[in-house]
């Protein structure tokens, strides 16, 4: 038994989850001041969609920008993000009986205005990505503010503030969502767990 039980529990039966304090207030608070000073120091690059050949740089789909965790070097708080997705990562092992391998993350910057389109993570020519793990950085996020997670049930939706220490997981061949547009500058650490690939590329 962990804090992360009955977060996979709750995956395991209905495909998602949301979890608040995910991580340490003055952990969050350094991831979050890690990705403001790579934004200042133009440390981003637009993202793209799609994989291989099919990658391709689409502003009408999504308007955010990336920069990608290096695990080789991590800083303090990136080990510590690193070490809890790591207990996750085994608990959901266990209850989901996925043999989630890796992982996968990067800084998200959406400034006012960005969004991404309802779209699936699993991309076409790849089944790796399982679970998806959006963690928000912002403090004091107000409603008003937008840059929500909808995230498409069956029969309705969910909506999530990107606020500090939320953390989403959903399966990323089930769940189409999409990021809304903000008034302000939105910032995340969004990641996957991957399973060995199934097929060839
Ligand atoms: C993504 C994504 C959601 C979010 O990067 O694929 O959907 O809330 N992000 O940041
Ligand atoms: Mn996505």
């Amino acid at each position: 038994m962990n804090r992360f039980t009955e977060a996979a529990a709750e995956i395991a039966h209905q495909g998602w989850t949301v979890m608040s304090d995910f991580l340490p207030p003055e952990t969050i608070a350094a991831l979050r001041g890690e990705a403001q000073q790579l934004w200042l120091q133009d440390e981003f690059r637009k993202a793209g969609t799609g994989r291989l050949g099919g990658y391709a740089i689409r502003p009408d789909i999504r308007s955010d920008h990336i920069h990608w965790l290096d695990d080789q070097s991590p800083t303090e708080a990136q080990s510590l993000y690193r070490a809890t997705i790591e207990e996750l990562r085994q608990e959901m092992n266990r209850q989901l009986f996925l043999s989630l391998s890796t992982y996968e993350a990067h800084f998200a910057v959406y400034p006012a205005g960005a969004f991404y389109q309802k779209h699936l993570d699993r991309f076409n020519n790849s089944d790796e990505r399982t679970i998806s793990c959006s963690f928000y950085l912002n403090e004091n996020w107000r409603e008003e503010y937008g840059g929500q997670l909808r995230l498409y049930l069956p029969n309705s939706y969910v909506d999530v503030l990107p606020t500090a220490g939320t953390c989403v997981l959903f399966r990323s061949d089930t769940f189409f969502h999409e990021v809304l547009p903000a008034t302000e500058t939105r910032f995340s650490l969004t990641g996957w767990f991957r399973r060995r690939s199934l097929r060839l590329v």
